[in-house]
Order: structure tokens, then sequence, then C-alpha cells
């Protein structure tokens, strides 16, 4: 038995214990975990021969475990099972593996790919071999997160539902799950951010982070996550901040090419579409977005977040690699229009398709 963590919870381990199943714990997880954690990490799991993966903790721990079960049980390196530059693909499941989640956010504990940073970006694993045998979403695991981690991890589950919802690969059923998500991350996550033992709040994030998760696992992500992993990449901004900073710019930006869904979003935040437009309600919802990051604190530019203006060429330069998630943007993303959201979220301004 081996368990990975950040927070490792007494009633986790205690069950163990009585049952006399031996285990190991690693905790060398590091956040946005770089290729080379990966390959340590499938590499030790391999030399020990484990029986299962509980994995407990944030995205990071939960990417980690899913790689470790079944690259284990895979030949060759991490690097070779590489979305982008992979020459390998997974064949099998791997080791029984259960997900805990700490924070409620990345919605790892229901998808099929692991995150890795690169150099300058970053790479995924996917496949449904990585899909965890059991999730376990426990609010109670949350009450402790810090306001900061809180913010960052819950407009990284906001994130996952609305980009789900405007995909080209939206389904009636990833509709339902966005749509819900949307509606309980909105309600509670100013309370939970700001007022953190507050259970309803974190029972609501936990239930909404976990189905926005299923909505992106069937209907992706697409520009805003495409944009947000050059910026963990080169700069190490954290994977929520990195999406947080950059929803309203993106989804500005793309507006006029999925204005009913916006308007569907603004309603599904709270606020009432009734006399006005389905334009002027969607350029509300952009608004709010907008509003929704200040108000939980997070940066709303990247001039705050110190990204030095020269840098977005080259941000523009990695991003425009994301292909597999850009095909997902209702709006087709180019090298200009990459480069027109990067500058619109350094000068904090909402710039629109086709506006000057
Ligand atoms: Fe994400």
């Amino acid at each position: 038995m081996f368990c990975l963590k950040s927070h490792l919870p007494n009633h986790v381990i205690a069950p163990l214990e009585e049952l006399g199943m031996t285990y190991e714990v690693y905790t060398e997880v590091v956040p946005e975990p770089p290729l080379a954690v990966g390959e340590k990490l499938v590499a030790f799991t391999r030399d020990n021969h484990f029986d299962a993966v509980i994995g407990i903790g944030g995205g990071s721990a939960l990417d980690l475990s899913k790689l470790a079960g079944v690259l284990s049980q895979h030949e060759g390196l991490v690097a070779d099972y590489l979305n982008l530059t992979g020459s390998r693909q997974v064949t099998h499941k791997g080791l029984p593996t259960i997900l805990i989640p700490t924070t409620s956010g990345t919605g790892s504990e229901v998808t099929n790919i692991s995150v890795l940073a690169l150099e300058t970006t970053k790479d995924v694993v996917a496949h449904d071999a990585l899909i965890a045998d059991v999730a376990i979403v426990d609010p109670e695991l949350t009450m402790s997160l810090p306001p900061k981690v809180t913010a960052a991890t819950g407009a990284d589950a906001l994130t996952h539902a609305i980009e789900a919802y405007v995909s080209k690969f939206a389904s009636p059923v990833s509709d339902a799950l966005a749509l819900q998500a949307i509606r309980l991350i909105s309600a509670s996550i100013r309370t939970a951010v700001h007022q953190g033992d507050n259970k309803e709040a974190r029972t609501k994030m936990s239930y909404g982070s976990y189905l926005a998760g299923l909505a992106f696992f069937n209907a992706g992500v697409a520009g805003v996550h495409g944009l947000a992993y050059p910026l963990g990449g080169q700069f190490h901004l954290a994977h929520g901040e990195s999406n947080a900073v950059l929803l309203p710019y993106v989804m500005g930006y793309i507006r006029s090419s999925c204005e009913e869904r916006m308007k569907d979003i603004y309603e599904a935040m709270g606020f009432s579409p009734s006399g006005m437009s389905q334009t002027e309600a969607s350029q509300a919802c952009v608004r709010e977005l907008k509003r929704l990051v200040e108000d939980i604190n997070i940066p709303s530019t990247l001039q705050e977040f110190s990204i030095p203006k020269e840098a977005i060429q080259s941000l523009t330069d990695d991003a425009i690699l994301q292909t597999r998630i850009l095909a997902r943007s209702p709006l087709k993303l180019e090298l200009e229009d990459i480069f027109t959201i990067y500058a619109a979220a350094y000068e904090g301004k909402v710039v629109e398709k086709g506006e000057k």
C-alpha cells in the first residue's frame, strides 16, 4: 500500500493500520510538478512493487498519483507518454487508485489527465486508464485551506465549468454538469475565501468542483487553460491564479462567438438578464467574472503578477502550441488573437475580437 500526501488525515491512515496493511508515505510532491518529479515518483513506485495507490492532496498530488499508478505498470519514461512530444501510448490500466482531494479545484479525482510542468510550458499524460477507481470527496478536508489557496483552486474549478460550457465539444450532459457547477461555485466562493470555516460554503465548493471536473472531463477546457499553461511554465504562477487572471480577458475576447451561452452563465451566476439583450447579458457576464476574481483577492492583471510586458510574445509562442486545448475554443484563436488577449490581461482592459 502506498500513499502520496499533501495532508495526511489520521482517519485515512488509522483504518489501514487497523487492518494490518503496510504502507509507504511519499511526500515529495510540489505544486505544478515538473516532469522530473513525475519521473522520480514513477521509478519509486515501480521499484517498490506496491499493490495500490492512495492520492491525498491538491491537484498536483492527485495528478502524480494517477501517473504513478499507471506508468509504473508501463515501460519507459514519463516523457515518452506526454501528449505533445511523447512517442508511446498508454495501453492498459495500472494499480488500483483511490483519490481524496483536499482542495475544491482541479477535479483531478474524476478526470483522465495528469499535468506536468516542462521548461517553459506544460504538457499532459491523458488516457482513460488514468481514471481513478474510487474518488472520495469530503468537504471536511478543505476546511483549513488558507484563503489564497481557496481562491486560486476555486477559480480553477469555475474556469473548468465555464470552459466546458462554451466548449465546441459540449453536450447536453456536460452542459447540465457545468451549469450546476457554476451555480454552486458562484454562490459560495466568496464566502469560502473570506469565511473559511463556513461549512455550507465549503460543501458547495467541494460539490461544485467535483461537477466541474466531470463537465470538463467530458467537454474539455479551452482558451483560458491554453493561455494559462505558459504563465505557469515561464513564471511559475499557480494554476488557479493563471486561470483566474486570464478568465475575464479570454471570455471577453471570445464573447461574440458564444453570446447565448455567456448569457446562460450570467444567469447561473445568480443574475437576471431580464430586460437585457443577449449581447448585453453576455457583456455583463464578463464584467461579473472580472468582479468575482477581484472579490476573492486575486490580482486582475498580469502587471500585478510582475509579468514583464516583453514576455507577451514568448507566452504567445508557447500558448499556440497547446493545439489540443485550443481546438475546443468556440472562437479559433490564432497567434494575433492570443497576443491581443495577453496584452489585454497585462493592461487590465477587456478587448473583444475585432476591437482595436
Ligand atoms: Fe484547471
